[in-house]
């Protein structure tokens, strides 16, 4: 498992694009990140200009190039500071502190199922491009609101996921339908070593759930409230199986299924 690191890197956004019905794409040259962040881990971003919103924006990334120094980020604006962060053009600086956290770990043995809701999907893609440079097999699940929504299945087709399945709450794209649907008609016909997934809460209580009921292990990556995002504040708590907690920026964000109460 890729462990935190959580020092302080200044960044410069080199591309900020609205790819998708309020979902958007940052580029940010950041060198140092970029060889050191491994797939699942996340960052924690300072979006300068409002000195009342003092508090990191805590995301993950898609893809991190050593070579080129950068690193991709796939996100929803939902609030003030991502609405803030949508305004970074091409040419802004900030500073963000990471990698943070831990990341997946490379199953031993594919095929792999993977699973993404909504913007579940960056670290998903991660997970496919690690899947795909180990040599390991995976099929991948997309689901969305709606069309306008999605991202994710063009780049897991581009990684070689050998299906990708898409489901849509509205059925403007795939199956109407939510991805525990997609999964299960998977399972059906499909062998899978394990399964990994990142979503809304309820979407992986589910996919959880199918893959326990197949004898599958399954990793989470799971998305909390965040105050420090480096284990000071407790504010990132997770009910653990066996009683007590999980810190979501320390220990997390991502787990294995068997290790969180459901
Ligand atoms: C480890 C981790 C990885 C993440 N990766 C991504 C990612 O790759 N792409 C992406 O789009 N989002 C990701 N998020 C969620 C992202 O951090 C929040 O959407 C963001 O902080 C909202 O900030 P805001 O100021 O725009 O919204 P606020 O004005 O603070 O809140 C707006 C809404 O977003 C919800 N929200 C706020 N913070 C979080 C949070 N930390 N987690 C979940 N919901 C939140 C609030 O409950 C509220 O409904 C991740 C969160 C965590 C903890
Ligand atoms: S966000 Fe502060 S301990 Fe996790």
């Amino acid at each position: 498992m890729a462990s935190a690191r959580n020092e302080l890197h200044e960044f410069e956004v080199l591309r900020n694009e609205e790819l998708a019905q309020g979902i958007w794409r940052l580029v940010l040259h950041a060198p140092r990140l970029s060889e050191g962040i491994r797939p699942g881990q996340f960052m924690n971003l300072e979006v300068p200009g409002d000195n009342s919103h003092i508090l990191r924006i805590p995301l993950s990334f898609s893809r991190a190039d050593a070579g080129a120094g950068v690193v991709e980020l796939v996100y929803a604006v939902v609030g003030e500071g991502t609405r803030r962060l949508s305004q970074m053009g091409p040419g802004a600086v900030s500073t963000l502190v990471g990698p943070a956290g831990h990341g997946w770990r490379l199953p031993s043995a594919g095929p792999v199922l993977l699973v993404a809701g909504g913007v579940g999907a960056p670290p998903v893609i991660a997970a496919a491009e690690m899947l795909s440079l180990a040599g390991l097999e995976f099929d991948a699940i997309f689901g969305a609101q709606t069309a306008a929504r999605l991202w994710g299945p063009e780049r897991a087709h581009d990684l070689g996921a050998r299906r990708v399945a898409i489901t849509t709450d509205d059925g403007t794209a795939g199956v109407r339908g939510f991805t525990t649907q997609a999964m299960e008609r998977l399972l059906a016909t499909e062998e899978y070593a394990q399964v990994m997934t990142c979503g809304p809460l309820p979407m992986m209580a589910g996919v959880v759930r199918l893959a326990q009921a197949s004898g599958l292990s399954c990793q989470v990556s799971m998305e909390r409230m965040m105050g420090c995002g480096f284990g000071a504040c407790n504010c990132c708590n997770i009910a653990a199986a066996h009683g007590g907690y999980k810190s979501c920026c320390m220990d997390g964000p991502v787990f294995g299924a068997e290790e969180l109460a459901w």
